[in-house]
């Protein structure tokens, strides 16, 4: 017999499965939660926000031009919060609530709303932060060529600099130049153990770190391609020498 409106469930109670928990726990890696404070309660003693005055904020030149940018972008102006907070992270080191107020004024918006998407993603922080983002990618490929060594390595020199804001990684999308890291948005790999060290010393003299490792500066990341294309596909060279 075929299923009436009145047989399928729409929503409550009644489109649950049963035995199934419909609140699960999350799921966390061992090395704790990518979010901290994602499920923290919401604080209901904070007034409600309001749209920050433009004539009574300041933002700098610099930070209002990139956000009227970003906001010029799209159709909805709500779309360009992303890059706007990370425009403001940038100049900042991290999402301040004075930081937050700025791009409300600019764009126009609740600094609720700003929150509510920098508190979603990880990348953001709300908290001041370590200066330097190092994410080491400990996905399959990555991991299998020695992501998580490379991880722990970082997390052991995280303990002599304190300005290594230092994260496991999922895919970073290079799987071909893995082990690889993001470091402050640069890509480099494949990265061995003491290429650690080095990224350290190149971040504190201030210089490109790893300059033969970035991802950026490849011609391509696979040399067979090169080679394919000038009618030779018979290699068995190292990726990590192209
Ligand atoms: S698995 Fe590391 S970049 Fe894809």
């Amino acid at each position: 017999m075929s299923a009436t409106h009145s047989d399928i469930p729409v929503s409550g109670e009644g489109s649950r499965i049963a035995g199934v928990d419909p609140h699960p726990q999350v799921p966390r890696f061992g090395h704790g939660s990518r979010v901290p404070g994602w499920d923290d309660a919401v604080d209901l003693t904070k007034p409600p926000a309001t749209v920050p005055d433009p004539a009574l904020t300041e933002v700098p030149d610099e930070l209002r031009r990139e956000i009227e940018d970003a906001m010029a972008r799209y159709p909805d102006r709500r779309s360009a919060a992303i890059p706007a907070l990370r425009a403001a992270q940038q100049l900042y080191g991290w999402c301040s609530p004075e930081a937050i107020d700025q791009v409300g004024a600019v764009m126009q918006l609740t600094p609720a709303y700003l929150t509510s998407v920098a508190s979603f993603y990880d990348m953001f922080a709300l908290s001041p932060k370590p200066e330097h983002d190092v994410y080491v990618c400990t996905n399959i490929t990555c991991s299998l060529l020695g992501g998580d060594e490379l991880h722990e390595a970082f997390i052991e020199l995280a303990h002599e600099n304190p300005d290594l804001n230092v994260c496991s990684f999922e895919c970073l999308g290079a799987c071909d130049i893995g082990p690889m890291a993001s470091v402050d948005g640069e890509y480099v790999g494949p990265l061995t153990i003491d290429d650690a060290r080095q990224i350290v010393e190149d971040l504190h003299a201030g210089a490109p770190v790893l300059p033969a490792k970035q991802l950026r500066s490849r011609r391509c990341a696979d040399p067979r391609a090169e080679q394919r294309a000038a009618g030779s596909d018979e290699t068995t060279s190292d990726p990590a020498d192209a």
